[in-house]
Order: structure tokens, then sequence, then C-alpha cells
């Protein structure tokens, strides 16, 4: 299948990794110690890009909004709010490791194969006498060569040698049969060898509290929270009665998460820590339906505000038996990355069941009490739950371009730009003297950056030609840059004098604009 077919663009997901890495948005977690898998540390542009999308989804759902209320809960979390939400006893993932590697793999995620399964009842070594007896299977995949089997075999069974001068070529395999098996998921994809039965891998993080604590005490254990979401059910009493709230009414909170994936991949798309920033939207259960369709289109325009087009977003209706068994409507809201489509969001109609466990569990009430009708209900509840990490990933797989254009010289290059938003850019304006050796110029160019930094993200720079400048902030996404020149000085002409050269990153076109009126242009273009 072809890359392009297949809906995975490998060489576009390289050249967006290193582009991050060379100018810093996304480095590996403790990359100088051989990394840590499924851990990223966002970079000087990346935490400025992370921060600007937070603080327009805050803006937007709590700041805007008279309905909803915010939260910021400990990460770490009681053992029995998590046993109440059924992530204690539930949150896990089908895993089996492979026999020779010890690779671990998502069960459900292995590629049924076919072929010859060539089965062993043990192994020995004639002249020193060792054997061992375990059965173990190698798959020849139709068209392989079946002496892959014994090879593999032979490895496998050389981890049970005590000797270790022993070859493993000198190992003779006992018992041979054969077997044709159609669409397995019994064997591992990468080197044939038999994998484990599946097993469930609880994917929390597991700690314990306090100083005196030891690991054989369950009474102190917590867990890093594996969602948002449960702070805000197991504070909704709290939130309910120290504000004026009426349903419907929402909980928002942005915060770290935590799951212990088996296997993190494409890049920040699926880490082990990440960001979410999720909503608890209360309500009466006859609107439940009507207002998970509603967030779903607020959640579209969201993303359309923030630079990703309606026509790169998938929404997935999840069908009956895939959602979550509580979960009477759910919508993923999906994006078109290099990697193939995938979750950015899901909007889920959770009816009660989140407060009715943590009522039933603690035993504190949790019901509603409704003032008009002089009712007391649990209410129902719908969450729009987004990847905040996820989002970054998506905004700079958007923004991403590589362009031909033409240089002042008349010759063709290319150019790497970047195409975000000028609301979640992570710098704003680039700020530069035309000359560096022309105080003047130099001393203008500082006063314009004092300006607007206490208002923006404003990159000064002072080095190499403007063209050059130009194009290394579309390399980041800064979607303005302004310069300073000798008409700003009014050496040409005295009606330029106090204004600048503002050059727009997409068009590339450029203009004159009074220094006096930059700073309200700017706030109105990034708001
Ligand atoms: N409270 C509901 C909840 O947590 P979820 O579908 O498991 O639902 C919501 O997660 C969102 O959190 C996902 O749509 C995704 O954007 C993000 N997310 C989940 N697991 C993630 C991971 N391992 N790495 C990065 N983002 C993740």
């Amino acid at each position: 299948m072809s890359q392009a077919s297949s809906g995975h663009d490998t060489a576009l997901m390289e050249k967006i990794v290193s582009l991050c890495k060379r100018r810093g948005f996304v480095f590996q977690s403790a990359e100088i110690y051989g990394g840590l898998n499924g851990c990223w540390d966002y970079g000087p542009l990346g935490a400025e890009l992370k921060r600007n999308l937070k603080e327009y989804w805050w803006r937007k759902n709590v700041q805007e909004r008279e309905d909803i209320v915010g939260l910021d809960g400990s990460i770490l979390t009681h053992q029995d709010v998590l046993k109440a939400s059924g992530h204690v006893g539930g949150f896990s993932d089908p895993m089996c490791d492979c026999l020779l590697s010890k690779a671990r793999l998502r069960a459900d995620q292995i590629e049924p194969q076919s072929g010859t399964a060539y089965s062993y009842s043990g192994a020995s070594h004639e002249e020193s006498g060792w054997s061992v007896e375990r059965p173990y299977s190698v798959l020849v995949r139709d068209g392989e060569n079946e002496n892959k089997a014994r090879k593999t075999a032979r490895q496998y069974y050389a981890q049970f040698l005590t000797d270790r001068q022993i070859s493993p070529k000198k190992i003779e395999l006992q018992g041979e049969v054969t077997e044709e098996v159609k669409e397995s998921t019994r064997f591992n994809p990468e080197n044939g060898s038999l994998l484990t039965e599946p097993r469930e891998f609880n994917l929390m993080f597991k700690t314990h509290v306090g100083a005196s604590s030891d690991d054989a005490d369950e009474s102190s254990v917590a867990y890093l929270r594996p969602e948002t979401a449960q702070s805000i059910f197991a504070q909704f009493k709290n939130v309910l009665e120290t504000n004026r709230v009426k349903l419907p009414f929402g909980i928002a909170q942005i915060g770290k998460s935590f799951r212990n994936e088996i296997n993190p991949r494409n890049y920040t798309f699926r880490s082990r820590e990440f960001e979410q920033m999720e909503i608890e939207y209360f309500c009466r259960e006859e609107d439940g339906m009507r207002l998970t369709d509603e967030w779903l289109e607020t959640r579209l325009t969201f993303y359309e505000e923030i630079g990703i087009p309606r026509e790169k977003l998938h929404i997935l209706d999840v069908p009956d038996g895939e959602r979550a068994h509580y979960s009477k409507k759910t919508y993923d809201i999906e994006y078109e990355f290099p990697f193939g489509i995938q979750e950015l969001e899901g909007v889920a109609y959770r009816t009660d069941y989140d407060l009715t466990k943590h009522q039933d569990h603690s035993g504190k009430p949790l019901e509603y009490f409704d003032d008009e009708v002089k009712e007391k209900f649990i209410p129902h509840v719908v969450e729009p739950s987004a990847g905040c990490d996820r989002t970054v990933l998506a905004l700079i797989c958007e923004a991403f371009e590589e362009e031909t254009v033409t240089n002042e010289k008349g010759k063709e290059e290319t150019r790497t730009v970047l195409h975000f938003s000028p609301r979640i850019a992570p710098v704003k304006v680039g700020v530069f003297p035309l000359l560096k050796n022309k105080p003047e110029l130099v001393e203008k160019a500082r006063e314009i950056q004092a300006m607007l930094a206490p208002y923006m993200t404003v990159f000064y720079d002072e080095g190499g030609a403007i063209g050059r400048r130009y194009r290394r902030q579309d390399e980041i996404g800064t979607p303005y840059c302004v310069t300073v020149d000798f008409d700003t000085l009014g050496e040409n002409d005295d009606e330029t004098k106090d204004t600048v050269t503002l050059r727009e990153r997409d068009s590339m076109e450029q203009r004159r604009v009074p220094v006096g009126e930059l700073r309200e242009f700017l706030l109105d273009a990034i708001r």
C-alpha cells in the first residue's frame, strides 16, 4: 500500500519531529540519559504554544461563560475515588509478552497473521547432557523460510542454558510438529515468537503517601490520576455549595493525567504523562442527549478558531457496544494526523453514573436540589474531554508547510513555515532593527520591543540579513514581523517618520504602520 493510500505520511512526520527538536518545541524527556519512554518535555516555543492553547480553552470555556466554573484538583488521588470510579478494578488493557524478546504488546492491537506454526516440546544438548522441557512455537509466515522457525526456537531455548559456552546452534530441538494457522494474534509480528496469554494490565501509576508508609501498607496507596474528571465528581458537592450555580452548569479543569500506556507511540500522541482539558457539564436527564450534540458543535467551532479546519476533523458516532457501558452517546472528534486519523477529543454523555457511584461509595449525598420543583436528584453529565498534547501536535501538523517561493534575487527556494493562528502562535511578533550597527535603529527597535512585551511574546532579532530573520520567524510560526528602518527615523521623508514595516507571515506582504497603532493592531489580531 502506498503511503498516501494508507493515510500515513512518514516522511512528513519525520520533518515535523525534526523541526520540533531543532527549533525547541519538543524534546524527549531525559534525553541525555537515553530518554524516558512515553514522556516529553516542551522546549521554550512548545511551552508558549501549549500555554496559549490552554489559556484560550480556559477563556472560551470558563471566563466567557456564566455557566462554567473552574477547578484545579490534586494529581495524587485517594484510592477510594478511583475504586468508586471503577479505575482500580477495571482501567486496564489486555497485554502479552514476547517469550523471546520480552517486548510487551497490546493484545488488541496485534495484527492477525497467517502461516505455519512450528511447535516444539523442548530442547537438549547431547554433549553436556543439558535439556529443557517447555512447549514453544514460532510462526513462519507464508513465503518465509522454515529455517527461521528453528533458528528462533534455538534462540528461545538458549535462554535456559546454564553453560554460556554452548552455542545456540548446537541445541537440538525436540518434537517438532507443524500446523497451518489463519489470522492468529498469538505470535509477535516482529519475530514470529509465541506470546504469553493476554493478561489485564492496570494502566494507573500507583504510589504510597506519607513518610512512614511501606509498600505492604495498603492504606497508604494513592494513584496519579488517570483523568482529571474524577476530582470534579469528587468535589461536586463543594462546588455546588460554594458557588451560586444552577443546572445546567459545568466544572472545567486543565491538568496532568498519567497512564502507564503499554505502547506509547506516534511521537507525543500517546504518552504516559499528558495533559487533559475536561469539562463535566451537569444537567437534567431530559437534556443529556441534546447537550451532547450541542457540545460537539461547540468543540468543533473551538478547533476551527485555533486553526484546525473542519474538513480535517472526523466525527465518529461511537456505536452501541463500543462505548463505555455507562455512556448513552459518545462522539470521538478525530484529526487527520500524518500517521492516520486519530482521536483528539471525546464528547460523552455519561448519564448519572459517576455521581451515583461516588454517592454510593462515599455515603455522602451528591444530589442537586431543584428550588423550582422542590425535587432532589442526581444530575446527569455531558463530558467534552480533550487532550492538550494531542491538540498541540495537531496544531503543529496542521501548520507545517514547505512552500516554494521566489527570493529577492529571483531564485526559487523552499520556505518552511508554520501557519499558526495568531492566537496560539508561540511568538506573536518579531522586532528587528534594519541594521545592528546603527544605534538609532537599535534604540527604536528596543523601544518597540519594550512597548509590546507586557502584552505579548516578542522576539528581538538583529542578526543577519532581514530576509533570513523573516525566514527564522516563519519557521516557528510568528505571524508578524516589525522592521525599524531609516524611514522610521524620518531620514527620507517626514511622512514616514515613526512608521515601521509590518510584514505578514502567510502573504509575506509588507506595509507601513505608525508605531502608535502597532499595539492595538497586534492585540486585536492575536485575541
Ligand atoms: N475523562 C474521560 C477520558 O479521560 P479518554 O478518551 O480516555 O477519556 C480523553 O481521554 C482525551 O485525553 C483523549 O481524547 C485524548 O485526547 C487524551 N488522552 C488520553 N490518553 C492519552 C495519552 N496516553 N496520551 C495523550 N493524550 C491522551
